[in-house]
């Protein structure tokens, strides 16, 4: 499948999307989110795929939503439109999704990279919500994705100030899980997912799920529904083959039953 604005790749059981927009630092606009969805939608679907990348260019992951495209926007066509509801996609991908994230990631970047399921950052990232700065504030989850990935101070210091957080301070505030080389970036991603990917499929989808839901549930409910999916998993073929790999001293085989 061949795109405007992004570039497509499944390399083994990895998929990998890119954000191709280099003349406007990979700036979110509409078509870029109906691509993106789209290609996320047909790799859920496809067998062949068991995670995916998402990264954009060594100068930025993504410098926000298109301010072009917005600026004369209204508000009664946002609403009716419902602007930006089509990213939700993204976060409701069901498959282990990894930012690769390199220099910018601001507003709608930094949105998107905290849909994925965890961000690997080269030491050039900079992170930041800079919405205030033109008048509005984040509108693709900011407010409630880095509250809850840093806490409310570092959170309100963000969104308030528009100032940008380098790699090393989203590291040691849990806004991403590693920080590497530039050069280093793609490949160590590329190794998270491909092992994630040799993991039995159910499992890993349940894992994901799991941790979602500690974000919308109770603790008693959260627990309560991860003690069913773990013990759902003593159903899989998977289960009987990892545990009895483990016990005879060998490789599992694993056959995504
Ligand atoms: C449209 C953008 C853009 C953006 C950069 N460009 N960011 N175009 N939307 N968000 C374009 C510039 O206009 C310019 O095009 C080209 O990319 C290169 O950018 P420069 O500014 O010349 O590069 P540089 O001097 O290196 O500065 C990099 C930067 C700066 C610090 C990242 O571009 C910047 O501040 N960008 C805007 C960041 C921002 O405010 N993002 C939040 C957007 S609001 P030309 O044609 O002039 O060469 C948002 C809301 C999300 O994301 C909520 C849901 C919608």
């Amino acid at each position: 499948m061949t795109y405007e604005t992004i570039l497509t790749e499944i390399r083994g059981t990895v998929a990998i999307v890119t954000l191709n927009r280099p003349q406007a630092l990979n700036a979110l606009n509409s078509t870029v989110m109906v691509e993106l969805t789209a290609a996320l939608a047909a790799f859920d679907s496809n067998d062949a795929v068991a995670a995916a990348v998402l990264t954009g260019s060594e100068k930025a992951f993504a410098a926000g939503a298109d301010i072009k495209e917005m600026q004369s926007l209204e508000f009664v066509d946002a609403y009716l439109g419902d602007f930006v509801a089509g990213w939700d996609a993204v976060a409701t991908f069901r498959k282990p999704l990894i930012a690769a994230v390199s220099g910018f990631a601001l507003g709608g970047g930094c949105e998107l990279a905290m849909m994925c399921d965890f961000i690997i950052a080269a030491d050039t990232a900079k992170f930041g919500q800079p919405e205030i700065t033109l008048g509005v504030i984040p509108g693709m989850g900011g407010s409630q994705r880095l509250t809850r990935a840093v806490g409310k101070a570092k959170a309100m210091d963000m969104v308030l100030t528009g100032r940008m957080m380098d790699a090393t301070e989203a590291e040691r505030m849990g806004l991403v899980s590693r920080v590497v080389a530039p050069g280093q970036l793609m490949d160590e991603t590329l190794a998270a997912a491909g092992k994630i990917a040799g993991f039995p499929r159910a499992a890993v989808l349940m894992a994901k799920e799991a941790v979602n839901r500690s974000f919308e549930a109770t603790l008693a409910e959260g627990l309560r529904f991860e003690r069913r999916l773990f013990q759902s998993l003593f159903a899989t073929a998977d289960q009987k083959e990892g545990m009895a790999a483990f016990v005879e001293k060998r490789k599992p085989a694993f056959s995504n039953r």
